[in-house]
């Protein structure tokens, strides 16, 4: 008999973590104003809100935290996250960020301008903040397959290249800075990019001179599906893929949250040092010098370390294999969710699960609501809420997917885990007809508005 899966580390320092009562939950979600973001973490059991920043680090990674160099300037960890971006994702230049948007935010300032025009598949919501903060809009052109949950299409993140040309045909090129391609597309369920899919945006690109910016939080993840999904690339080490990938990119962000396996951090790599100098000027004001622009020396070490650790083929059987693992126990139960299961998080097609919640009423935050109550499971909406309003009519934009993300940290819960959630999204499942209303909102902020928004329920015969 075949020796069945395990995963390839071991356990050396734990954290509790507490269960509660259904009665505790309604409580604590209640004075949550319904916003799953304001309970507080010790009200969660298993937390899957999000696979940023909340990852298990490896012991060479809390090594290399003890010989972290707190230089201002020229220190010697700025020296080695340098080296592995240079030698694994094939940069010249980078800039340190403390976060993903920060990187966003700094080179935003070099590139969009108002009335610009930014293409890209599905960009993440802090990404399409950034451009529509500075007066541009972003252009979905992610492939039609993306929004249908049951198609089976292997990279549903991928760009429709002729959606991708009509829009570099619509604008004159000086009004489009850059297109995005977000690996793996988080908001259509951490689909990944085919590699021919890059190379293609690539050459097209080049063809009308338009950059090509790559969003990396989980680049790493991205390439794991394309060696086992892309035939010419089944033999080559992810190490290989990743090196490919980039070399289709003039620049990228990074939310090192992710695939950096790192607590905080971020940062910006280019290949142009004419890019390089205009955002340094912009990282100095907004983050900081240079050689740490928003890091500790320490944070920065630990970031070299992960992004090796990240690109090998072991640790990523293990990850992508426990995201599968959860979402496989899902679609047993006829659990509706995005197929194939994506990189890091299993997403549950909320407008599926709940048919008789009207759209108005928040679906998917009704399901991420249902689900805190049921186990003390903690996922996030993915739907109508984070979508926000239209800038210029203010009326909500209602998105082809309303999703509740089960987004899963690295190296953190054990399948067991997973069998909890399993279990508790299945016996709401069994009980959904009895859900029949939502929420509304009572405050919200004029962007980003899911982050803090407070909710009542939208049935009044249920008084808050
Ligand atoms: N790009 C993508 C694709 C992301 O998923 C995120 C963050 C960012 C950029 C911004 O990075 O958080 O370091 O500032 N995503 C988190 C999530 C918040 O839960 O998916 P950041």
């Amino acid at each position: 008999m075949e020796l069945p899966f395990a995963e390839s580390y071991k356990i050396k320092m734990v954290e509790r973590i507490y269960r509660s009562t259904r009665k505790q939950r309604e409580d604590w979600i209640k004075q949550a104003s319904y916003n799953l973001f304001n309970l507080k973490s010790e009200q969660v059991y298993i937390d899957l809100l999000t696979d940023s920043g909340t990852g298990a680090m490896s012991q060479n990674q809390w090594a290399a935290i003890m010989t972290g160099d707190e230089s201002y300037a020229g220190s010697s960890s700025y020296y080695h996250l340098k080296d592995a971006i240079r030698t694994i994702l094939g940069f010249e230049y980078f800039l340190p960020t403390h976060q993903g948007r920060a990187a966003e935010n700094v080179l935003f300032s070099v590139l969009v301008k108002a009335d610009n025009v930014v293409p890209g598949n599905s960009h993440f919501d802090t990404t399409k903040g950034h451009i529509e903060y500075r007066k541009a809009s972003a252009v979905d052109c992610t492939i039609d397959e993306a929004f249908d949950t049951d198609s089976l299409h292997p990279f549903k993140g991928n760009i429709d290249l002729e959606k991708l040309e009509a829009v570099y045909t619509a604008h004159p090129v000086g009004q489009i800075p850059m297109v995005i391609v977000t690996l793996t597309c988080n908001t259509s369920g951490g689909q990944p990019v085919s590699m021919q899919n890059l190379r293609d945006v690539y050459a097209l690109s080049q063809k009308y001179g338009i950059k090509v910016v790559f969003d990396s939080a989980r680049f790493a993840e991205n390439a794991w599906f394309i060696q086992q999904r892309e035939d010419e690339y089944r033999n080559k080490t992810i190490k290989e893929i990743v090196a490919e990938m980039f070399s289709y990119a003039d620049a990228m962000t990074m939310s090192s949250k992710k695939d950096g396996i790192v607590n905080i951090g971020g940062f910006i790599a280019v290949k142009e040092e004419a890019l390089y100098k205009q955002a340094s000027v912009f990282n100095i004001m907004f983050e900081g010098f240079n050689t740490y622009g928003g890091m500790a020396g320490r944070d920065m070490n630990a970031l070299a370390v992960g992004l090796d650790e990240v690109t090998t083929d072991d640790y990523l059987e293990n990850r992508i294999q426990q995201v599968a693992y959860l979402g496989n126990l899902l679609i047993a139960n006829n659990i509706p969710v995005q197929k194939p299961i994506g990189g890091h998080a299993v997403f549950v097609d909320a407008k599926k699960f709940l048919g008789h919640v009207p759209k108005e009423e928040y679906v998917a935050q009704t399901l991420a609501i249902e689900l805190y109550l049921e186990s003390g499971v903690r996922g996030v909406e993915v739907g109508t809420l984070l979508a926000d309003r239209d800038p210029l009519t203010r009326e909500n934009r209602y998105p082809k997917l309303e999703m509740l993300r089960l987004a899963i940290p690295r190296r953190t819960y054990t399948n067991n885990h997973m069998d909890v959630v399993a279990v508790a999204l299945k016996n709401i499942f069994d009980r959904r007809e009895l859900i029949n209303h939502g929420y509304r909102i009572k405050k919200e902020a004029p962007i980003m508005r899911h982050f803090s928004v407070e909710l009542e329920h939208a049935d009044d015969t249920n008084q808050d």
